[in-house]
């Protein structure tokens, strides 16, 4: 296969870590015979630095010609004047909009080598495996919001809206997905009490018996969705919920491996190039120091090749080498313990030495 990559490295730890992303992409591309063609474009501090603007067009226009992209992370102190026009991360949420994606895709994985790093009791998150898809551009975060005073006194209100379409389209994202998995979707809502909830529930059944009946689906409320994830989170396969629903319980299922620097995330739309990334940010505090964790991005890399490229065999290839990685004991100091650790590069490399064996 011929794919052109577009790399967004972006601000603090971001190119370190891109460039360790990027070697694992030519190298997957070696060893199973494709064409990977890389491009690095401008993207938040460092963008606004060159060109006064977070995302410049010539940034949109590679990513829009692009069969997917990889993003370090964007921001850093030195753009946190709050008096600015310009931030980094209006370049983030612009390139988003410009690729049209819709859905946010999360894996929450625990590596059997660093599950005592999770802040829960081994016996419960040990071997927990969930991939979440947040709804990105719809519900209340994009309803109609305001505020208003009556008889002097003062409200706010923001509406949470959401359309058939809109709804559609992310549950077959996501039924497509459990299908390459182990055939399971729940339904995140909160029909009891929510309008949109219910319409929600509603299309997303209509959806799942008409187009996906081999796939098992259920739904839950999303009060109990909240203690489910820290009782028993070896139960769920895929997770499927509104935006603000996903928004709270991707970042209390991140906390289960108790590693940031293992998290990759993608942004995916129906067509087109997705955008795939480390949940964390830039890291301005360890940034030049060669110690980051890559492992993400390098994460990452692989959730490309499979939701992008339809890549499995090379994604299971790369999380393969990053599991025998850690299980030689190979840590960067975020995930060591006070035990010795390696730097960035190194980890890159022993990844790249997993693969090519
Ligand atoms: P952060 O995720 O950058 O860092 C939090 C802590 O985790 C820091 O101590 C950092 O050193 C550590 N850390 C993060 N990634 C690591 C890695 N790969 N290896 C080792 N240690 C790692 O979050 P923080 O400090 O809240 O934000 C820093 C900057 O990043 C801010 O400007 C923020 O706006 C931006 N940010 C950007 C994101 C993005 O581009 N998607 C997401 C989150 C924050
Ligand atoms: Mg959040």
């Amino acid at each position: 296969m011929e794919a052109n990559i577009v790399l967004l490295p972006g601000d603090g730890i971001g190119p370190e870590i891109i460039q360790q992303g990027q070697r694992i992409l030519a190298a997957v591309a070696q060893r199973f015979g494709h064409t990977f063609q890389f491009e690095s474009h401008l993207i938040g501090g460092i963008a606004i630095d060159q060109t006064g603007d977070p995302l410049p067009d010539a940034t949109v226009t590679a990513c829009r010609n692009a069969a997917a992209v990889l993003l370090g992370a964007v921001g850093g102190p030195k753009w946190d004047d709050p008096t600015a026009k310009v931030r980094p991360e209006q370049g983030l949420l612009k390139i988003r909009k410009e690729l049209q994606l819709f859905a946010n895709l999360r894996p929450i994985q625990t590596f059997p080598e660093l599950v005592d790093a999770s802040p829960l009791k081994r016996e419960i998150v040990d071997g927990t495996d969930i991939l979440f898809f947040r709804e990105l551009t719809g519900g209340v975060y994009f309803g109609e919001s305001g505020r208003s005073t009556s008889d002097g006194v003062e409200s706010a209100y923001a509406s949470m809206v959401y359309s058939v379409p809109e709804v559609e389209r992310i549950v077959r994202l996501a039924a497509v997905a459990a299908r390459g998995r182990n055939n399971r979707l729940t339904s995140v809502d909160k029909a009891n009490v929510l309008e949109p909830s219910r319409l929600w529930r509603q299309v997303a059944q209509h959806v799942m018996s008409e187009e996906f009946p081999d796939v098992q689906y259920d739904v839950v409320l999303v009060d109990a969705m909240a203690m489910h994830l820290i009782s028993r989170p070896r139960d769920f396969d895929v997770v499927v919920t509104g935006n603000l629903f996903g928004d709270i319980l991707t970042d209390e299922a991140s906390m289960l491996p108790g590693s940031l620097g293992m998290l990759p995330s993608a942004s995916m739309g129906s067509d087109g190039p997705g955008l795939f990334e480390p949940i964390h940010g830039s890291a301005p505090d360890i940034a030049g120091k060669g110690i980051a964790n890559p492992l993400a991005t390098i994460l990452a890399a692989a959730m490309l090749l499979r939701h992008s490229l339809g890549l499995e065999d090379e994604a299971k290839a790369i999380e393969a080498a990053v599991r025998a990685v850690l299980a030689d004991g190979l840590r960067t100091a975020d995930i060591a313990g006070g035990s010795p650790s390696i730097g960035t590069e190194e980890m890159g490399t022993a990844v790249l030495e997993k693969l090519q064996a």
